[in-house]
């Protein structure tokens, strides 16, 4: 079943998709629920512009997203119906395309603006470093101007020396076909791991402000936007929707939100829903709102039916666009799609994201094998190691973000699986049985706790392989520390699997769940095993508990305890638990190199290479 409608036009005519990316299968498909107001969202797209290479559900790229929103825009057109596109954030870190170049994502602000986005915002990752927030300032805002919205965001302008909002914090504005009068609002979340040149203002102190107050307070609204990169089940979101319904107490309110990698649709009231659409290209979210007042000259669709709401998710592959668009490979493409396929194209040649480092025999899930042989085989190389002090390694599972798919494994695939750049450090000589307890402690419940806001709201959608980045809560609760648990994890590659008989063979995929019921995917999909894994996973060297190493036979006194820079607090709380308190002056550098470099030394000593055959 399938369709090889790709190949052959690819380097011929137009350039859809990227060169290397999978052909998309057929699979059966839910149409999509247009309405009288339409939008497409992208959210936490994290740098997958070129679509997934290894994926055929997702395969399609940021060109073909632009081809796709044209001729939806087009047929909204001629039925004297409205789009909207919105993008929530996040569009940084997590894939070489924005990770490999320096400064980061110098490539793909050219790339972004070549889609009519109506709203964008920025996410956190917009926010950890200076050049990247910088490069919100000098790049995406004037290339979106007054379509860039930041209600709780300022940024140090270092032309003028000062603090200033960095974009505008609202917007109203009249739809093209309908004339529905919308106000639009852009906020993150209250996001504390920011760079010194911005301030995150919180959602609860922006809603107080006089200029909030005063834009809800507009009677001349047909529909109020809240576009953020807030989860949709959230006490940001609670609190602005209570803000609003305080004085709008009828309005129709749509939220669209990002943060937590999942598709999801909430049901607020009668008149109020929010949508989040997934990550990481892999989903375009479709929304349509019916029964609006509109304000068109020409006609009034909006008649007698009640308030409607529906929504769908869209996985990103030119099966699902051409057949969602009604046009076929010949009609797809049009030629602003083209370009930033080829521009995409250029940008990973440029960043030679394709230079292959080994090959990988198998797929791997982030919760199994190579992670757990990964680290000491590398660590042996470490001067504490090497001099015969035993150590045990701790990381976070989470800073494992994407499965290792069999074949290539590339300079790209380097940045989809960690792409943090936080190294190993270690306390020296801790005594063993109190480090080897460690690892419970930070694993299970109990004075080190998992953080509610990750590990609650997965509804909806299982994928959540990538978990975003721990932040200490720094509440005054003393015992009640936090930390990131990573809940659910792919379990199965992907790949097609037969049914029983009879049963149309599903690829599997998203079964999405939300407030709306289970039709939500637009592509009819098996379902995929999650398995929950710990926060945290460890490794023993010179403890000869692992392959190759030399048995002791009795424990040692103390060992080293090793662990990614960004368990730091955590692992200092967990020692100061068991009575062993070490001070930051303690810690010192273990091995230079990031997990990143140190899974890629480990793939290049261990997995075949260049020249091989590597389908
Ligand atoms: C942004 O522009 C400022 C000058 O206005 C410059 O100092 C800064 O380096 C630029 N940053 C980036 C990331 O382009
Ligand atoms: C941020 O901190 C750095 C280092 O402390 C300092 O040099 C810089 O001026 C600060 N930036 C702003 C905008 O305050
Ligand atoms: C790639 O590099 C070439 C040669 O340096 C340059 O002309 C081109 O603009 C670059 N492409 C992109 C997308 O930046
Ligand atoms: C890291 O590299 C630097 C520079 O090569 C070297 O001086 C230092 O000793 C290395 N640190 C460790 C812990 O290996």
């Amino acid at each position: 079943m399938l369709s090889v409608l790709l190949l052959s036009h690819l380097f011929t005519a137009a350039f859809a998709a990227q060169p290397s990316a999978p052909a998309p299968v057929e699979a059966p498909l839910r149409e999509l629920p247009w309405g009288q107001l339409n939008f497409l969202q992208t959210t936490d797209v994290h740098g997958w512009f070129a679509g997934h290479l290894q994926e055929p559900s997702y395969s399609a790229d940021w060109g073909d997203y632009i081809s796709f929103a044209k001729h939806l825009r087009d047929r909204a057109d001629a039925d004297g119906k409205d789009l909207l596109l919105i993008d929530t954030g996040d569009r940084i870190e997590g894939n070489g395309l924005t990770d490999a170049s320096d400064p980061k994502a110098i490539y793909t602000y050219d790339i972004v603006k070549e889609q009519d986005i109506d709203f964008i915002c920025s996410g956190n990752h917009e926010l950890y470093k200076t050049s990247s927030s910088e490069g919100e300032l000098n790049f995406t805002v004037p290339n979106f101007k007054d379509k860039y919205l930041a209600s709780n965001l300022d940024i140090f302008n270092p032309k003028t020396g000062n603090f200033e909002p960095l974009a505008r914090r609202y917007k109203k504005l009249t739809t093209k076909n309908q004339g529905i009068r919308v106000l639009v609002f852009g906020f993150l979340y209250d996001f504390t791991g920011n760079s010194n040149n911005t301030i995150v203002h919180t959602v609860e102190d922006t809603i107080k402000q006089d200029w909030f107050q005063y834009a809800i307070r507009d009677e001349e609204v047909d529909l109020i936007l809240v576009a953020g990169h807030v989860a949709i089940r959230s006490k940001e979101y609670d609190a602005i929707y209570k803000a609003i319904r305080s004085v709008q107490y009828d309005t129709p309110l749509q939220f669209f939100g990002g943060h937590t990698h999942i598709r999801d649709f909430k049901r607020y009231d009668d008149k109020t829903t929010a949508l989040e659409s997934g990550r990481y290209m892999e989903t375009i979210g479709f929304l349509s709102i019916s029964g609006l007042n509109g304000h068109s000259k020409s006609e009034d669709v909006s008649a007698s039916k009640g308030l409607t709401f529906s929504r769908r998710y869209i996985d990103n592959n030119l099966f699902s666009l051409r057949h969602h668009s009604g046009t076929d490979q010949d009609t797809f493409t049009t030629s602003a799609g083209s370009k930033t396929s080829a521009l995409i194209h250029e940008a990973r040649k440029n960043l030679t994201l394709d230079t292959r480092y080994g090959c990988a025999p198998q797929d791997y899930w982030v919760n199994r094998a190579p992670y757990p042989s990964v680290l000491p085989g590398q660590f042996k190389q470490s001067h504490r190691a090497a001099k015969g002090h035993p150590a045990l390694v701790i990381t976070n599972t989470g800073a494992m973000r994407f499965d290792v798919f069999k074949g290539p494994f590339t300079r790209d695939t380097t940045f989809l699986i960690s792409p943090f750049t936080s190294q190993f450090s270690y306390l020296r000589d801790v005594p063993y049985k109190k480090a080897k307890k460690l690892l419970q402690l930070l694993n299970n419940e109990g004075p080190i706790v998992v953080d509610k806001a990750l590990s609650a709201s997965v509804s909806g959608s299982l994928h959540r392989l990538m978990p975003e980045l721990p932040e200490i809560e720094s509440g005054d609760d003393d015992n009640d520390k936090t930390i990131v648990v990573t809940p659910l994890r792919k379990h199965k590659p992907y790949g097609q699997v037969p049914l029983g008989d009879k049963k149309p063979e599903l690829i599997p995929g998203y079964t999405t769940k939300d407030d709306a019921g289970d039709d939500g995917d637009d592509t009819l999909h098996s379902e995929i095993k999650f398995y929950n894994v710990p926060p945290c996973i460890q490794a023993s060297i010179g403890l000869g508990d692992s392959d190759s190493e030399t048995l002791t036979d009795k424990e040692p006194q103390a060992v080293d305890v090793v662990y990614n820079e960004f368990l730091e607090s955590w692992i200092l709380l967990a020692l100061e638990y068991l009575d062993e308190k070490r001070s930051k002056d303690d810690i010192a550098l273990y091995m230079n190199g990031t997990l990143t470099d140190i899974i890629t030394g480990w793939v290049s000593d261990n997995w075949a290479h260049d020249g091989d055959d590597c389908p």
